[in-house]
């Protein structure tokens, strides 16, 4: 199938939103956990995490445009903190759910059971049944002219996550942890490593890492 932009543009909304939602790859599925200043906690489902820089530890979100309606948006711009909360299989139904458009006094943690965890300095609440929780300090925000939508820019305050799902050269074994991919809207995925590549040089070819995690390995670190 081929669709160009009057093609794209004559489709019916909804079917265009699932189409367009899954063109940008498989993306990440995190709980944004926030509250506002009255300590009223928020958590909401998020696939637009984008990593943006190391030094300084920069993580950025892309939030839809909506005003006072945007519990998330709003606590971020008040509180200036938030945590993000990768979703893992066993939590897959109720961050889902954190979708759902709740009042604004209905915390999310108690409609779908998850439980708030507070961490000394942290102005936000994380999920304690997450695998792996980031706390965020807000650095920047803007509103792009192209649609309104919000770019929430913050930096990685505080990281926890299993010691044992760290690869000898510092990277965090995703897989390891649980921690689900997702495409569109709707479409958790469990993820098996296939392959880990070398860093690439001209006057090389491509090389493989030995020692791989693999769907076995996988299951060895949960054991
Ligand atoms: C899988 C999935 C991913 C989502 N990703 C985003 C996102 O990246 N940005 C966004 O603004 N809303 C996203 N949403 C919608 C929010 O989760 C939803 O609007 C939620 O009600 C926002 O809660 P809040 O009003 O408490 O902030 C996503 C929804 C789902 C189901």
């Amino acid at each position: 199938m081929k669709l160009n932009s009057s093609d794209i543009q004559a489709m019916p909304s909804r079917r265009r939103a699932a189409l367009i939602n899954s063109l940008s790859g498989f993306k990440s599925a995190n709980l944004v956990g926030t509250q506002d200043t009255a300590g009223a906690t928020n958590l909401a489902i998020m696939s637009s995490a984008v990593h943006l820089g190391s030094h300084p530890p920069l993580l950025a979100l892309v939030i839809r445009p909506g005003g006072e309606e945007r519990h998330t948006l709003a606590n971020i711009l008040a509180t200036r903190c938030y945590t993000l909360n990768h979703v893992s299989g066993p939590l897959i139904e109720a961050a889902h759910q954190t979708a759902a458009r709740y009042p604004q006094h209905v915390s999310e943690f108690e409609a779908t059971g998850l439980t708030a965890e507070w961490q000394e300095g942290l102005d936000a609440p994380m999920v304690a049944e997450a695998v792996v929780k980031l706390g965020m300090e807000l650095r920047e925000h803007q509103q792009l002219k192209i649609n309104g939508t919000h770019l929430v820019i913050g930096e990685i305050v505080l990281a926890e996550f299993p010691a044992l799902a760290m690869t000898p050269d510092g990277a965090l074994g995703l897989a390891q942890c649980g921690t689900v991919a997702l495409t569109g809207l709707d479409t958790y995925h469990e993820a098996i490593p296939c392959k880990r590549m070398a860093y690439a040089k001209p006057d090389l070819p491509p090389r493989q890492i030995a020692g791989t995690h693999t769907a076995a390995s996988n299951e060895e670190y949960s054991r």
